[in-house]
């Protein structure tokens, strides 16, 4: 059974996040969403209702768990028998932030691979601070997030 983590902050899930999602849920056996708690990024949603708005979007993707985590992940990569760390890669402008954590991520525990997927090119600009400032002002985000995220964000900044 080959089981990789996909960890993020998900402040809101994208359908960019989603298209890295599926990819990996079709290249592993099991992958398990480690949400982070993250205070150091103040996110608008809490961790709860991060997760439940990730429920709903992965409920098809039979091989999908969705976690919380805090601390390293490299640890929680081990405390569940993780094969490997799989991330998104949307632009030249993310591998530098991605190279660093892979190779301190491989320097903490060697045995925990980080594999990088590339999401459809349509969500090369997406990110879900966008996604929020759009929100947050007004405008249309239906071409990014689901509609239960959708919904959440128009409550959020109602
Ligand atoms: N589609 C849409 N947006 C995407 C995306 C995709 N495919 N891939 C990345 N993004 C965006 C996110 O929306 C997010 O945007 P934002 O900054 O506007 O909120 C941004 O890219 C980065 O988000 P994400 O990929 O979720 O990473 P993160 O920085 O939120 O999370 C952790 C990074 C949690 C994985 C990392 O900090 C971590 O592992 N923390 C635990 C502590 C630890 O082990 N530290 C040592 C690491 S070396």
């Amino acid at each position: 059974m080959r089981h990789c983590i996909y960890p993020g902050t998900f402040d809101p899930i994208t359908y960019g996040h989603l298209d890295v999602l599926a990819r990996a849920a079709k290249l592993f056996d099991r992958v398990t969403v480690a949400v982070a708690d993250n205070p150091g990024k103040a996110p608008l949603f809490t961790t709860e209702q991060r997760i439940e708005l990730l429920h709903a979007s992965v409920a098809q993707l039979k091989n999908v768990a969705v976690m919380n985590f805090d601390g390293l992940l490299v640890d929680f990569c081990v405390a569940q028998k993780a094969d490997a760390i799989i991330r998104g890669l949307r632009a030249l402008s993310d591998f530098e932030f991605e190279f660093n954590m892979a190779l301190m991520n491989r320097h903490l525990k060697p045995t925990v691979e980080t594999l990088f997927v590339m999401p459809n090119e349509q969500f090369s600009y997406t990110s879900s601070s966008l996604v929020k400032q759009v929100a947050k002002y007004g405008g249309d985000v239906s071409h990014f997030v689901p509609p239960n995220v959708a919904a959440a964000l128009k409550k959020a900044y109602a």
